[in-house]
């Protein structure tokens, strides 16, 4: 049976309709256009589908969307256009941070997620804030060296 949920994406009021089941990543994608999320392994494993769940960190892939009602969702495609996205962006190309970029999404917004707990993290806690986000190409140093940039010349911003 269809439901309605009401929710905020990006700032922006959705009215969903569909199969209260259904997963928020397939929703995000398929349904309201947030290609930014992506999909790895659809078991909480790799962070590809990470979003942002009322401020938090989430795996898209196990939220079903019969539980959104009322909470703040926000995707890359909403993020990029704050400031803090702008250092995360500067800081990620300046360190090489990216290469296929599958991740991407899903790492900035774990370092948003890290930033906004904790704006001066160390090393060590860089590693511990995006340890549910995998990578398979960069072996994680220029990703840590970009947010550790980042988390300097955004002073203020988080
Ligand atoms: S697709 Fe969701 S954690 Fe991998
Ligand atoms: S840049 Fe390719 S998986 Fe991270």
């Amino acid at each position: 049976m269809n439901v309605t949920v009401d929710f905020v994406l990006n700032g922006d009021a959705v009215s969903w309709q569909g199969d209260p089941a259904r997963k928020l990543l397939d929703v995000l994608r398929d349904d309201l256009g947030q290609t930014s999320v992506k999909c790895g392994c659809r078991e909480g494993e790799c962070g590809a589908c990470s979003v942002l769940l009322d401020g938090l960190l989430a795996n898209s892939c196990l939220v079903a969307a019969g539980r959104l009602a009322g909470s703040e969702v926000t995707t890359m495609e909403g993020f990029r256009t704050t400031e803090r996205f702008k250092v995360l962006d500067r800081a990620f190309a300046s360190r090489s941070a990216v290469q296929c970029g599958y991740c991407i999404p899903g790492m900035v917004l774990s370092a948003e997620a890290l930033l906004s707990q904790n704006a001066r993290p160390t090393a060590e806690e860089v590693r511990l804030g995006i340890s549910g986000n995998l990578c398979r190409c960069t072996g994680y140093n220029a990703i840590v060296d970009a947010i550790l940039d980042a988390s300097k010349e955004g002073e203020g911003l988080w």
